[in-house]
């Protein structure tokens, strides 16, 4: 969610590292912070941490007040997950004694107790940060070694959760130790030092041959080089490997576009989104919850309301709030909404969905709703937007900066955000056990792997079926429960980014008109997975089979019976019906972006339209 960097090196530290924390920016913005060594005149060296809220720019007008002598540091932009975004919570974190400063990547799941035990032994926090736990804990682990990559190594022994760090101490003055787990490092050796990032485009113009730090192992940056270790500190050779990507690639990660690159993050949003929200207890802990679970027990009626993309996050939403918490769930366009006069109560909450937060249709339909007296609950992408500022309480999609128009990524990371939230409220209204609860996370969790799954076997189906439909004149999405909810987005996704044009309709509905539209050759994508309405679907579609259409399925892998209708099947790993659209969308995003290359449209920019609408 962040992007971290460090330089050790003979030239200016700082001008480096702000190069490469500009670079770095889309990971993350609400505040950003260095730490620079500085030799003083008695040739003592100190750590400078310089942290400011907000862009890089911002710190960047600091850093012109000092000086350039230093030639070694790391640097941190951050996107806020454990503590607002504020000065105190910005990276680089240091230790009590001030000589030892961490900058972070990931999540440490086990903080809380860590800080516990550190505060009992004396140590003094500074931040609400997940990360400040790994400055303490080095500090004490250093007072041992003396060493900073040892140091690092024993106090990665302590954590449990994800981390790509790197960390630097005066009393080992151009040395960075470095540290991975399930977070991305990439390390690399240029004409004029050493240099680290979570990311290959803040070390492009340094160097294009690159060490991928794998997990567990650790490296010591010093100006002349470069050194190894896996997690017994024995030496490694680690593989170097050349990029031959220009900038413009770098930044897409070595895709094609950056809708491709999205579409494939979405295991990583999937995991980071649920990274600590179950609490060893079995309950959902959801920190960001602004409402007791006292408030969230009245609860008698929810609106979603959302636009685009984030709306149909909703129509998934409403399956998952009635179906578990029993408690009756309406969708509606923020932009209708505001204009109605809904039925809205004190026990009425209004869950807000925006990828951006701001949103001009949905901020004016939470602040009307709050006139009204409901609690509002936001779920969006971005810290500190005014949808996150103006509800009463938040979950972050930590889906990481979206920047394809086309919400991919955040709406995996909508979904998961709302099943959680449906989830909670089940709980709080007793129709979940923690049995369940705990069962129903965990099958969340696999998603993540099943999104992988079709992403590396399904590619090539998505691609015939792609060249199926792309020289159609329009295209029918249809599915039922689920289906129909992710069958408006597969719709919507395909319309906006190849400008086919496309309908989506609740299969059952097709008889009642939309059918007449099918002629021979007509492509009709269903979501068929495995599903209590599976049948009713597949009669749905012979229908359309009798009449010509040419059938693109979505099912369930093992399903050899679909293949009696359909002209092409994309498989998707069996997941329970609750889950299916998270696994089920994947496919009708690739499909759409396919469709939309063998078009020549501009993916990532489609005409007409706006990441952020904030306009009514
Ligand atoms: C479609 C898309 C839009 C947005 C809509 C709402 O791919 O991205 O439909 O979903 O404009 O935007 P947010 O979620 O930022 O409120």
């Amino acid at each position: 969610m962040c992007g971290i960097v460090g330089y050790t090196g003979t030239d200016t530290a700082k001008d480096i590292l702000l190069a490469g924390l500009k670079r770095l920016e889309y990971r993350g913005y609400d505040s950003a912070g260095v730490a620079l060594e500085r030799t003083d005149p008695a040739g003592e060296t100190h750590l400078d941490v310089i942290r400011r809220v907000g862009k890089v720019a911002g710190l960047e007008s600091e850093l012109d007040h000092v000086d350039d002598e230093s030639t070694c540091g790391i640097g941190h932009t951050r996107w806020a997950t454990h503590g607002r975004p504020s000065v105190a919570n910005a990276h680089p974190h240091a230790c009590c004694g001030g000589n030892i400063a961490v900058v972070h990547n990931g999540i440490i799941e086990n903080f809380a107790e860590l800080r516990d035990e550190l505060t009992a032994r004396g140590h003094v926090f500074g931040s609400e940060t997940d990360t400040e736990v790994l400055a303490h804990l080095v500090e004490e682990a250093y007072a041992q070694t003396h060493e900073l990559v040892a140091a690092v190594r024993k106090a990665c022994e302590r954590v449990v959760g994800a981390y790509g760090l790197a960390a630097v101490c005066a009393d080992e003055p151009g040395v960075i130790a470095v540290a991975r787990k399930d977070s991305p490092i990439v390390i690399g050796r240029g004409e004029h030092g050493s240099y680290v990032a979570s990311d290959i485009i803040a070390l492009i113009d340094a160097t294009r041959d690159v060490v991928v730090l794998e997990d567990g192992q650790f490296a010591r940056l010093a100006p002349e080089g470069i050194t190894y270790t896996d997690a017994q500190g024995a030496p490694i050779e680690p593989e170097i490997t050349h990029i031959d990507w220009d900038i413009d690639m770098a930044e897409k990660g070595g895709y094609p576009d950056f809708m491709l690159k999205e579409i494939c993050e979405q295991p990583r949003v999937v995991r980071d989104t649920l990274v600590g929200r179950l609490a060893p207890s079995g309950e959902l802990d959801i920190d960001e919850l602004g409402l007791t679970f006292e408030e969230l027990d009245l609860i008698d009626r929810v609106y979603v309301i959302a636009c685009g993309t984030s709306y149909h996050a909703g129509l998934v939403a409403k399956n998952l709030i009635e179906g578990w918490a029993r408690i009756p769930c309406e969708v509606e366009a923020a932009s209708e909404f505001r204009y109605r006069n809904p039925i809205i109560t004190p026990s009425t909450l209004v869950v807000a969905v925006s990828q951006s937060g701001e949103t001009a249709d949905t901020l004016a339909a939470i602040r009307d709703a709050r006139i009204k007296g409901a609690k509002v609950f936001g779920i969006t992408n971005v810290v500190g937007s005014p949808v996150a500022r103006e509800s009463d309480g938040v979950i972050y999609t930590k889906a990481n900066k979206e920047i394809a128009v086309a919400s991919t990524k955040s709406f995996i990371g909508q979904i998961v955000s709302l099943t959680l939230l449906a989830m909670l409220l089940g709980q709080v209204k007793g129709k979940l056990t923690t049995g369940q609860v705990r069962m129903l996370f965990r099958e969340l969790g696999d998603t993540a792997a099943q999104i992988q799954y079709i992403l590396d076997s399904q590619r090539e189906a998505v691609h015939e079926a792609a060249l199926a439909c792309k020289d159609a004149p329009s295209a029918l999405f249809v599915g039922r429960g689920m289906g129909a909810a992710i069958s408006y987005e597969g719709a919507l996704k395909l319309k906006e980014v190849s400008y086919l044009h496309a309908e989506a309709y609740a299969a059952g509905e097709m008889k009642h008109g939309p059918i007449a539209l099918i002629d021979p050759g007509f492509p009709v994508i269903a979501v068929t997975t495995k599903s209590p309405v599976y049948d009713k679907v597949v009669s749905n579609l012979k229908e359309c089979e009798a009449r010509g259409a040419k059938i693109i399925a979505l099912a369930t892998e093992g399903d050899e019976d679909i293949k009696q209708i359909a002209d092409h099947v994309i498989y998707i790993p069996a997941v329970r019906d609750a889950f299916s659209a998270i696994t089920a969308s994947v496919p009708l995003q690739l499909l759409a972006r396919d469709v939309a290359v063998m078009r020549g449209c501009d993916v990532d920019q489609p005409r007409n339209l706006a990441k952020s609408v904030t306009v009514e």
